[in-house]
């Protein structure tokens, strides 16, 4: 049986299970990712953590407003909220909150917890009370190597009196996404001769973008981050002898300012010190935080987790780099829209949100036998955060100019339509760029990634206290880009502006200025007849492989400073 008739079957049998409640994520994919394992039924007094998303108000209000603190024309642009006038805008009505603590308090739920923004409450309770809430919810333990958690393989009903007081129920479905294996192993020659470099370090980032030994943090209150939730984690030892062996050019900070979460013991992970070394030597000298497996409950679903606590914390950095992301097919659209709703809360914070835009090129799902359709991904194809795709050395031993990285995530949403501030460009690209994939294949009303792109491939990467060299992926671009944005904003901090926030609808105003151009490649996509593995190609100006390619630093900043 494969997932999708699993999900018919799971859905026929908790409609028999209804009397007076409505399933809230009817299209949630329950199935259970063959990399976990079942242990065992949860017994009825363990305890789980549920979050309720709590209805928020003027949702299409602060879509507008977003729109206009982001747009560079309007008289709005930069006047950020705090969180507290952000809480006073979406913060759920007495009506509903009165609801849905009814409902709770009804079922003895008592030890809960909410945030400054109060449209979501998390509580503990036993399964026993879970299940009774929750009805066709049944809870079971699932293991992934040292990682459990709690999870519902069948869909579950709210009672119909809640049922449009609430968007979802986090950590009843939904498993975590496998990390990426982000390590190639380069098979090609290497090379020692005079102006050939062994890899991406941070003095080639620095030189290909630009970047000079005084383009270092100076303001006083900046500040970036990265994200990790996928038991990654960073050691500081590591940082600190990475920053010794190749950041001896520029100033630079040699320890993270602050974490926030749980850093689990053992190995280091690649990813987690590859978003850290590399954040903190493009954003040289700027103060940098990890947010790390936030939460305390094995059920948890730790990207949530994450964005409940940034509409928890009412100072955040300013840049947040994150690796994260899974097939926008099997999420459900209350849930995607939901987290795309706390993607602009935290624009109109002023805050940027990046993030990688996947190792799978267009991507691949086989509807049937014979037909397959590109696979977009989420938060890759939120219309409210900035991708970062990848790119290579033409000559991967030399500093010339970049190409296509045939993994670069891209592609079109098959839920999120196409935002007004990239219609130009993705039509421009459609109308230009011959021949295009199946029209099967992709939405061409959606959404279009990445936004934009850095070099992704042979990184080198100390990780538990090694240096590693031919480290690649998506994951790597996405904190180069962040520490330079860090760096713009710190030159506008002290030129008294606000910070870049949300900076899609800007970017794409400046119709590449600032950036290098990518227009060779392609990505990688479905191994069929009809495709033969491959997906969207690089094009002049924007394309749905690069976006609008790669920052030139001192372009860029003179392109944003005003
Ligand atoms: C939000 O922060 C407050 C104050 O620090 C804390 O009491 C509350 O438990 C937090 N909420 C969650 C869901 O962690
Ligand atoms: C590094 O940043 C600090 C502020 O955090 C600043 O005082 C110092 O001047 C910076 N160093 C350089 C070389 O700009
Ligand atoms: C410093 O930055 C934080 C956000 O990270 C902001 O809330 C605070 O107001 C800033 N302080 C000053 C003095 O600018
Ligand atoms: C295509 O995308 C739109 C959003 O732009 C969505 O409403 C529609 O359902 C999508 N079509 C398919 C076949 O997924
Ligand atoms: C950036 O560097 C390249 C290569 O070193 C150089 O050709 C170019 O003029 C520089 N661009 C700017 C805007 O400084």
């Amino acid at each position: 049986m494969n997932a999708k008739t699993m999900r018919i079957a799971v859905f026929v049998l908790s409609f028999i299970w209804l009397v007076n409640g409505e399933l809230l994520e009817a299209d949630q994919d329950a199935s259970v990712p063959e990399d976990w394992i079942l242990v065992e039924r949860v017994g009825p007094l363990e305890e789980v953590e549920l979050t309720f998303a709590l209805k928020q108000q003027n949702v299409n209000q602060m879509k507008e407003l977003l729109k206009l603190v982001s747009d560079p024309d309007s008289h709005q642009y930069g006047k950020y909220l705090s969180l507290e006038e952000v809480a006073a805008l979406v913060q759920p009505s007495q009506l509903t909150e009165k609801v849905v603590q009814n409902w709770l308090q009804s079922h003895g739920v008592k030890n809960c917890h909410t945030i400054v923004t109060r449209d979501f409450l998390q509580c503990v309770m036993t399964v026993q009370v879970a299940e009774a809430l929750l009805p066709g919810a049944k809870f079971h333990r699932y293991r992934r190597g040292s990682h459990t958690l709690l999870r519902s393989t069948s869909l579950y009903s709210v009672h119909e009196d809640v049922y449009q007081h609430l968007d979802f129920v986090g950590g009843v479905h939904r498993f975590p996404p496998k990390g990426k294996d982000i390590s190639k192993g380069w098979e090609g020659a290497r090379q020692s001769a005079l102006g050939y470099h062994l890899g991406v370090t941070p003095s080639v980032v620095r030189s290909r973008y630009n970047l000079t030994a005084k383009d270092v943090g100076t303001a006083t209150n900046n500040s970036q981050a990265v994200a990790q939730f996928l038991e990654q984690y960073y050691h500081p030892a590591d940082l600190a002898e990475f920053m010794s062996l190749f950041a001896g050019a520029f100033t630079h900070m040699s320890a993270v300012e602050r974490v926030v979460g749980t850093q689990g013991g053992g190995k280091a992970g690649i990813e987690a010190s590859l978003d850290v070394e590399y954040i903190m030597s493009s954003g040289a000298n700027i103060s940098t935080w990890v947010f790390t497996n936030p939460g305390r409950h094995e059920t948890q679903e730790p990207f949530l987790q994450w964005m409940l606590l940034l509409s928890n914390m009412s100072a955040v950095p300013w840049v947040h780099t994150i690796s994260y992301g899974d097939d926008e097919d099997s999420l459900s659209d209350a849930y995607m829209n939901r987290i795309n709703t706390e993607f602009m809360k935290v624009g109109l914070r002023g805050i940027s949100m990046l993030f990688a835009s996947g190792d799978s090129g267009a991507g691949c799902r086989h509807l049937t036998k014979e037909r397959n359709t590109f696979r977009p991904s989420f938060p890759a194809s939120s219309p409210y955060v900035t991708m970062v795709g990848g790119t290579s050395f033409k000559n991967p031993f030399k500093l010339t100019y970049e190409v296509t990285d045939y993994i670069s995530g891209g592609g079109f949403s098959n839920v999120f339509a196409m935002p007004d501030y990239q219609v130009g460009a993705v039509q421009a690209y459609l109308k230009s760029v011959q021949p295009l994939p199946p029209q099967t294949y992709f939405n061409i009303t959606g959404r279009a990634y990445p936004d934009l792109a850095a070099l992704s491939d042979n990184y080198w990467v100390v990780t538990n206290r090694v240096p590693i060299p031919w480290v690649s992926g998506t994951s790597a671009s996405t904190p180069v880009v962040g520490g330079i944005l860090s760096l713009i904003n710190d030159q506008r901090f002290l030129k008294g502006l606000p910070s870049l926030g949300f900076i899609n609808p800007r970017l794409y105003k400046l119709q590449g200025k600032g950036l290098y151009d990518v227009t060779e490649g392609c990505h990688l996509s479905c191994l069929d007849d009809k495709v033969e593995g491959k997906g969207f190609c690089a094009s002049p100006s924007w394309d749905p492989v690069t976006g609008w390619g790669t920052p030139n630093y001192p372009a860029l900043l003179k392109a944003l400073m005003d």
